[in-house]
């Protein structure tokens, strides 16, 4: 072990460097100025001036921030806009200037400044000339800032964003809402993402690291440089361990103003291998020598694991076969909108976790760098996907507009970024795209070609809209992997996959499903109010399926390698059912036949003419605030099939249906269950083949007690009671931890909930709901989970919804705590917590 590494390690970490190496990398995160102009939140228009991007610009009145930032999440809500894009003031012309001084002792460095991502349109300039840009607002892009810095005095980044000439089906939020680093190197350095690390051969006993490196020059003239590589475990903490692999100097000619590549095995004895329950990695530290000197040290994690996709067995992993049981996800963070704060996405993936899924489609777009750092250390899947669009749009100014300039750029970054993670195990180059119809043009071709420039070792898919029309045309071999949108109903159907195994070329050829399932419902409504859809789960749009028709499917062709389901979280925008325009309801017209797509448009008119005030999706297994919905359990018991849980639903709170049918659905890993009113039994139901929910349809509703007992090969396996509740007498407070780091990142997840006198949680509780905090911190934003809900997410006090209502603290950066949360409810008695600050 290094113990001077560990200590150079936390010191850097301390100046907010890189974790590892000795490159100098500083975040630019924070003290950044922001202006809006073009369209305001409030729908009217502010002129842009001129030249904003001139060094002498007045910045002093801008508002001072930090980023991540999206100026869009701040709202307020608009009824009258779109409801697909979350009722959010998203559109308008955002600039941000940061100023920064470099030492005049670094006059010989390169500067760089690397954004993981800004929505869009981003021109970049520094001290007033122009340094880069990048429209695709989801591409992570690098900027060369050293011809103009200014050294040993005041330097301005300006950065313009442009929202209003962008097009989305979904909320794709506003601003450089991901993180911002400033790399200092020596003129000869490991280029952008430079270092591509391949494991050929994984045996028990030994592997092969074949690491591909690329440094370049920036010198005026030529230089004899060296490079070594070593080879380090790396622990769940980005720790490093020992060290198990190294090569000796290995020269290099580098000519001047230019960039070289070369590539070196090395063998690791005894590799651990990656895999969803030990997430073992390593580092790959590239150090480059100019001359002799030490002048860049360059760190890669990666791990050992193999993938495979078959035709025949599904999906290996290590040569195992493991069920894809993903969902997919669009990039916001819920009430935080889509500024990246790696804290609430390990939660997120935390409560995907929890009922069993193992796998994301970053749907449809490039996500933030940490969804890969953290899938690799929880152990996740990955399908990492460009666009939702080619050559042919969905929404005016959409990736479309930037294809035929932008694609083989965009394709790159992505590709370059992330192939060192060994969560990721397939590039996606596009969804529902309009050229899967046109397979004589070759496009998915085109773009797999591309993909495979970068990387070799990964297979490349996307997700074909209704497959069966798609499928046999040709597109699906210009391909590696078959992903089916929607497509339950044709795996083995004798038109389909029967044939379409059989069919020349498609021998090897693997499927999966791209998208599943798309179930629609609000939490806890199971009679439900306007805008609102019961949580039965037995909604379903016109395209999508229930999540047990999908189940049928996959155990009926094993062959297939698993779902991703369309959602895991609720996210904002594309309210489907109560979308006010055509981003779904119409998404399929060209695979509709004239008859469906004058119903489409029928249901379209209706809803427009309720303009509904829905602006986040139901189609999420947890709510929008985390909470999870019915479904949540049906997909636990399918997908931990040995975690005992039962679960009842509905709530069993319903004073107004006294005497009437109210059925009762009962989800269970067990093989049968046993349900019992006020304790006489209902009868025992046993799961038929392809059933995985277990009904009563005609329970008569009396207040009491619902109890399930499941059982599993006869044995007993798992008891739930659901009770009728008393009033909402208390408040209930349930923290996700209950300390906080000061670092501008870290947040608390508070659950309120509303109890009766004997601390049953009341399923129906509304009472508006209010929370202070009290130190040196702040509530940024709450939630509860309703869709249909115009309350700002920064306001403190809202209703809950069914039950629940969440706050999410986040202390104030370099503080000392501790913070005191206090929260109240007009009548109740009020509840307190204190969040300390962790050192
Ligand atoms: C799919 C589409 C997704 C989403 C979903 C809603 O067809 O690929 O992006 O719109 O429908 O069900």
């Amino acid at each position: 072990m290094k113990c001077g590494f560990f200590l150079v390690i936390a010191y850097l970490n301390l100046l907010g460097l890189s974790a590892w190496g000795q490159r100098n990398v500083s975040n630019f995160d924070r003290d950044w100025r922001f202006a809006r102009f073009g369209l305001q939140a409030d729908g009217t228009r502010l002129p842009e001036p001129d030249s904003l991007e001139a060094y002498e610009v007045d910045d002093t009145s801008w508002r001072k921030l930090d980023i991540p930032h999206d100026w869009a999440i701040e709202g307020p809500f608009r009824i009258d806009l779109d409801g697909y894009t979350g009722k959010l003031p998203w559109q308008g012309i955002g600039w941000y200037r940061k100023h920064f001084t470099v030492s005049a002792k670094d006059k010989k460095k390169r500067f760089y400044l690397d954004f993981d991502g800004a929505m869009a349109n981003a021109e970049v300039w520094l001290n007033g000339k122009k340094v880069g840009e990048r429209p695709f607002g989801y591409s992570s892009f690098r900027v060369d800032l050293t011809p103009y810095v200014l050294y040993g005095a005041d330097n301005v980044v300006a950065v313009r964003l442009d929202t209003e000439k962008f097009g989305s089906r979904w909320y794709p939020g506003a601003g450089i809402y991901r993180h911002v680093r400033l790399v200092k190197t020596e003129p000869v350095h490991v280029a952008h993402w430079g270092v591509f690390v391949t494991t050929p051969e994984i045996t028990d006993t030994y592997a092969t690291a074949f690491v591909h490196v690329e440094v370049e020059n920036n010198r005026q003239y030529a230089v004899k440089g060296q490079y070594t590589v070593d080879i380090y475990e790396l622990d769940a903490n980005d720790v490093i361990g020992e060290k198990v692999a190294s090569t000796t100097k290995r020269s290099m000619f580098l000519d001047a103003g230019s960039s070289v590549e070369d590539s070196v095995s090395l063998r690791v004895e005894s590799p651990k291998r990656w895999d969803l329950e030990h997430t073992h990695r390593y580092l790959a530290c590239v150090s480059v020598y100019d001359k002799n000197k030490l002048v860049d040290v360059y760190d890669t994690p990666f791990g050992f694991r193999t993938i495979l996709f078959t035709h025949d067995n599904g999906f290996l992993l290590n040569g195992k076969r493991v069920q894809i049981n993903g969902t997919c996800n669009h990039h916001d963070l819920g009430a935080l909108g889509a500024a990246i704060n790696k804290v609430a996405l390990e939660r997120q993936l935390r409560i995907l976790k929890s009922f069993g899924c193992n796998a994301l489609r970053t749907s449809h777009n490039p996500p933030a760098p940490e969804l890969l750092e953290l899938a690799d250390k929880m152990g996740f899947l990955v399908m990492d996907e460009l666009f939702d669009c080619w050559t042919v749009g969905k929404k005016k100014n959409d990736y479309s507009a930037l294809f035929d300039k932008w694609h083989e750029k965009d394709i790159e970054t992505l590709v370059c970024r992330d192939r060192n993670h060994p969560s990721v195990i397939m590039w996606s180059t596009g969804n529902e795209v309009h050229e899967q119809y046109e397979p004589e043009k070759g496009v998915a071709r085109h773009l797999t070609e591309v993909v495979h420039r970068f990387d070799h070792t990964r297979p490349v898919t996307f997700g074909a809209s209704y497959p069966s029309k798609s499928a046999m045309n040709g597109t699906e071999l210009q391909v590696d992997v078959h992903g089916m949108n929607y497509a339950a109903g044709v795996y083995g159907g004798p038109d389909f996959y029967g044939k379409f195994l059989n069919k020349e070329g498609h021998e090897h050829l693997s499927g999966y499903s791209s998208e599943s399932s798309s179930t629609m419902s609000s939490r806890g409504e199971y009679f439900p109010r306007k805008h609102h859809v019961s949580s039965y789960d037995l909604t379903e749009p016109g395209w999508g399926g229930l999540p047990d028709w999908e189940f049928a499917a996959l155990d009926k062709y094993p062959a297939i390698c698993g779902e991703f389901v369309w959602t895991g979280f609720d996210y904002l925008g594309e309210p489907t059912p109560f979308n006010s325009d055509a981003s779904v309801l119409l998404n399929h017209a060209e695979a509709l036949n004239r008859e469906q797509l004058a119903q489409e448009k029928e249901a379209l008119e209706k809803i427009e003419k309720n303009r509904p005030t829905s602006r986040s999706s139901y189609f999420g297994i947890v709510d929008l605030a985390g909470f999870p919905k019915d479904r949540y359990y049906l997909y636990q018991s399918r997908w931990l099939p040995d975690l005992p849980m039962v679960h009842i639903l509905p709530h069993w709170n319903f004073p107004d249906r006294m005497g009437e049918v109210t059925p009762v659905f009962v989800y269970t890993s067990g093989d049968e269950a046993e349900l019992f009113l006020n304790g006489k039994s209902l009868g025992k139901k046993k799961k038929l083949p392809y059933e995985y929910r277990l009904r009563w349809d005609d329970v008569i509703y009396k207040p009491g007690e619902l109890k399930a007992v499941a059982y599993k090969q006869n044995q007993k396996w798992a008891e739930a009671v659901v009770r009728t509740t008393g009033e909402a007498v208390k408040l209930k407070l349930t923290p996700d931890k209950t300390s906080i780091k000061a670092d501008g990142e870290d947040l608390v997840f508070v659950k309120v909930s509303l109890t009766d006198k004997d601390g049953n949680e009341v399923p129906t509780a509304e009472n508006v709901i209010s929370c202070t905090l009290v130190g040196t911190g702040e509530v940024i934003a709450t939630d509860n989970g309703d869709p249909t809900c115009l309350i700002p997410f920064q306001e403190t006090t809202r209703p809950a919804f069914n039950g629940l209502y969440l706050a999410i603290v986040k202390a104030r950066f370099g503080c000392n705590g501790p913070l005191h949360l206090i929260v109240e409810s007009k009548g109740l008695e009020r509840a307190e917590m204190k969040i300390m600050i962790e050192n």
